[in-house]
């Protein structure tokens, strides 16, 4: 099996040791892992009808756990602009692509019991795809949880635990767990594996549109966990000459919480430190929103957590901003930010033309039909999460 290693420090971890983030720095991990070979995008009919058709391109190649995750449709929505329906996973969210890759390294692990952490959609993944790999499972919840989502894990035969206060007390509770000894920490955030989930997200992409890529993909950003996967597919892509032209990233952020939108407008190459001067960020340079243990709450002045309707990008400090920053640079891209209405109006606007989309999961039609300079050529926006979850937002 490959190994993890730091991206800051350069510390490295076998998998079997269920380290969950790098013990000299507490940040994020990053996978020693390129496909070695490829395999040409009119190759693949005939394979199994899910994301474990990429198996070259995969670390785990292949998984005894699929719930038919994947193959979503690429839907019309303008001239230009197409929308891929993500929101039709078993679990109704995009996150069912990494949900997936860590519940089969779990599976492989064979750990005494998972635990996950998440305000939303992450949690009702891995409760499913814990399920289905017949791992027990703890989802450590916010207080203020919809009744519908731990519903959701709890039908699956996971645990939810409720924390009083917001996500970073969260967060601070599932680590303490994670630290235990036999406990797999399925973090969406700190383990590389989520990312090789999303990224099918462009592969798919790549085949449905004959081995090339659109123009510009926008891409919703909280912890960046589907914008860094689609980077990295890129990459891989063209690594093995399987593209020539590589798409401009265009990240979304509401508003209110915009903290990458900031530091890139900033010109900065990490998060801002509260009080906006650029260069800072967390303890060696890493952000602190999936949240490091002993470093400042969300929202990084202890004050209240920040109000808005996509509350599943509403990630003041993400821990792997530096490399979402590198990213969208690197593309060519840029950062768009979309007011509360422009949420409440793209939510309605989809909604009138057959999509029931959550609200977080409208923010990139609100941003990409805004317009401006960004948005040209051929785009596609993801719709993410189902509307089911969330129900209409409430008018202004
Ligand atoms: C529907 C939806 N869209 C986008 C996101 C943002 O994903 P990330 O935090 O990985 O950027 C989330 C995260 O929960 C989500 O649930």
């Amino acid at each position: 099996m490959t190994s993890y290693h730091c991206p800051v420090d350069g510390t490295r971890s076998a998998i079997t040791a269920l380290t969950w983030c790098c013990p000299a720095c507490r940040g994020p991990w990053d996978l020693d892992f390129a496909p070695a070979r490829g395999v040409a995008a009119n190759a693949l009919s005939g394979r199994a009808d899910s994301l474990w058709r990429y198996k070259e391109f995969l670390p785990l190649g292949t998984s005894a756990i699929s719930l038919g995750e994947g193959r979503t449709p690429l839907v019309p929505l303008t001239d230009t602009v197409s929308a891929k329906l993500d929101f039709l996973m078993p679990t109704l969210s995009f996150k069912d692509r990494g949900a997936v890759m860590l519940a089969e390294l779990a599976r492989r692990l064979g750990p005494d019991r998972v635990v996950a952490d998440s305000s939303g959609n992450a949690g009702t993944a891995f409760a499913a795809y814990c399920a289905r790999a017949g791992l027990p499972c703890t989802v450590y919840v916010p207080e203020g949880t919809s009744a519908k989502k731990t519903e959701q894990i709890r039908a699956h035969g996971a645990r939810p635990v409720t924390v009083p206060g917001g996500r970073e007390a969260t967060a601070r509770a599932a680590r303490a767990a994670a630290d235990e000894p036999g406990v797999f920490y399925a973090s969406h955030v700190f383990n590389p594996y989520f990312l090789h989930g999303t990224k099918t997200y462009a592969y798919e992409l790549w085949e449905d549109l004959g081995g090339r890529l659109p123009e510009a993909l926008a891409v919703p950003v909280g912890n960046g966990t589907l914008l860094l996967g689609v980077a990295l597919a890129v990459a891989e892509l063209h690594a093995l000459g399987l593209i020539t032209a590589r798409p401009r990233l265009i990240a979304v952020q509401v508003e209110a919480v915009s903290p990458l939108a900031s530091a890139f407008r900033a010109g900065a190459d990490d998060l801002l430190p509260v009080g906006g001067v650029a260069g800072g960020g967390g303890r060696d340079g890493r952000g602190t929103g999936g949240g490091t243990d002993d470093l400042p709450p969300v929202g990084g002045n202890g004050g209240p957590e920040p109000a808005t309707l996509a509350e599943g990008i509403a990630i003041p400090r993400p821990p792997r901003a530096r490399q979402i920053l590198a990213a969208v640079r690197e593309s060519g891209g840029t950062f768009l930010t979309v007011p509360e209405d422009g949420i409440r109006e793209a939510q309605r606007d989809l909604a009138a033309r057959g999509l029931f989309v959550e609200t977080t999961g409208v923010a990139c039609w609100a941003a990409v039909r805004a317009g401006g300079n960004a948005v040209r050529g051929e785009v596609v926006v993801p719709l993410c999460g189902s509307g089911l979850k969330t129900g209409m937002a409430a008018s202004a």
